[in-house]
């Protein structure tokens, strides 16, 4: 009995890392962490991005499992639940509220930016993406954001997958194959460092990426890193703690969490070195913005010996890891629905991918028809994207967080960390100063 509970446990762990990692890999690591370092100065904001990954991300990763691992429910019945428990008051339901409204507004360009990828996966197979001139490619990116028809078909299609997956309940075989293409993407990732190694941009590229400018260092750099460590651990959005109320009461939070926010890093910090050689040895722009791994790598494929199959094979992986991202991003809006209304799961996934298209196609005629029309100075894709990351997510995650440390009681949070005293005393201080006051000062810092 004992030793088949322990398996079953095992297994469960397994699927449960699996699908945090599946979750927080995604497009945020190889396609916004570069773009971001290019656009913010380089080392500096891979600096505070760090410390924001170690001193608060970690931490409310953590939180957001252990509540949800409490409440055994949806973040929404969660939060109604554990309020109720140690008599807090019934608003904390907001926090699983927004986070399924900050999953809803996130999938919408999210899915765009998965369409690029389904897009380059294939013209690069095809051999569309020009391959014998330099300048096609370069070109190619602008080109296709130019086209508003081009740019929905690969949303649509991106969107379809993933309501296929969501609604057919073939998650879990996406979670394993997902098994076996990440370490492939690890992989082809290290094959592009090691091309990077033999350009003439490496060097400069580890300086940009490595050896800080203090000078580059302000608010909006400080906020757009924090912001950027709740985006890429999928924090902020109850989808950690809905993935938290599956897990085994053997799992130990800390270290799992440790081990999902290492892989998550060093991925990112991987796409950065994979990329920017490129750009300095091509003489690229940086700060090129969104459009920094569309741009650059092409190039490096037309260098190398097989490049455009590499290429291809790149970007299907990449569309693999932004996939699992995005089940975990409709997932919620699905759960909600289906819980809350007299919908069937298949409708509700339906509705939730239907609504979350419609938002995306505003967010891709941002950069054609609608690239004029910028409400608070952002157009709609940006917009979108700063709502989400430098706002609700940063409050969503300072909620669960201070919850977890002020108001949850705190035999209920030493259970589930399991924590020597030493850790304990630690853990106190984190949980309930370190990192609320980062969120609290680099917010109000920055507005
Ligand atoms: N963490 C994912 C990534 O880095 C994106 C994501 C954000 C997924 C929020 C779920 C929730 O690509």
């Amino acid at each position: 009995m004992a030793k088949n509970h322990t398996h079953a446990q095992w297994s469960s762990r397994t699927a449960f890392v699996l699908a945090a990692t599946g979750s927080a890999v995604g497009l945020g690591n190889i396609w916004k962490f570069p773009y971001m370092v290019g656009d913010s100065g380089g080392a500096v904001f891979v600096l505070v991005y760090l410390v924001c990954i170690a001193l608060i991300g970690l931490p409310i990763l953590v939180s957001e499992w252990l509540l949800g691992r409490r409440g055994q429910s949806n973040p929404v019945n969660t939060m109604q639940t554990l309020s109720r428990e140690s008599k807090k008051s019934p608003d904390w339901v907001l926090v699983g509220i927004a986070g399924i409204l900050g999953s809803f507004l996130i999938l919408s360009f999210y899915s765009v930016v998965g369409g690029w990828s389904l897009n380059y996966a294939w013209s690069t197979l095809t051999g569309d993406l020009g391959q014998s001139s330099g300048v096609a490619v370069g070109d190619y990116f602008d080109t296709l954001l130019k086209q508003p028809g081009t740019l929905l078909f690969w949303h649509t299609l991106f969107m379809l997958l993933t309501f296929g997956i969501v609604a057919g309940g073939v998650k879990g075989g996406l979670e394993r194959a997902a098994k076996w293409l990440m370490p492939l993407l690890i992989v082809a990732l290290i094959g592009l460092i090691g091309f990077g190694a033999t350009t003439s941009g490496f060097k400069e590229a580890a300086t940009f990426m490595f050896s800080p400018d203090w000078s580059k260092l302000n608010g909006g750099v400080v906020l757009a890193a924090l912001g950027h460590a709740f985006f890429t651990l999928s924090l902020g959005m109850g989808i950690m703690m809905a993935y938290g109320s599956y897990l085994g009461q053997d799992v130990n939070l800390i270290k799992t969490a440790r081990t999902v926010v290492i892989l998550d890093t060093v991925i990112a910090l991987g796409a950065g070195m994979a990329i920017f050689p490129v750009v300095f040895a091509n003489n690229l722009d940086p700060s090129a913005g969104p459009g920094l791994l569309f741009v650059t790598l092409p190039l490096a494929f037309i260098d190398m010996p097989g490049g455009f199959a590499f290429g291809a094979i790149f970007f299907a992986l990449l569309t693999v890891a932004a996939l699992t991202s995005a089940i975990s991003l409709l997932e919620p809006v699905t759960e909600f629905l289906e819980e809350r209304t007299p919908l069937s799961r298949l409708a509700s996934a339906f509705v939730a991918a239907l609504a979350t298209w419609t938002l995306g196609i505003a967010a891709l005629l941002a950069f054609n028809l609608w690239s004029g029309f910028a409400p608070f100075g952002l157009d709609i894709f940006n917009l979108l994207d700063a709502l989400t990351s430098k706002l609700m997510l940063p409050l969503t995650g300072l909620a669960a967080i201070v919850f977890t440390a002020w108001f949850l009681d705190g035999e209920s949070v030493k259970q589930e960390l399991g924590l020597g005293p030493k850790g304990r005393v630690l853990w106190h201080y984190v949980s309930r100063y370190v990192a609320p006051i980062g969120v609290i000062v680099v917010f109000f810092n920055s507005l």
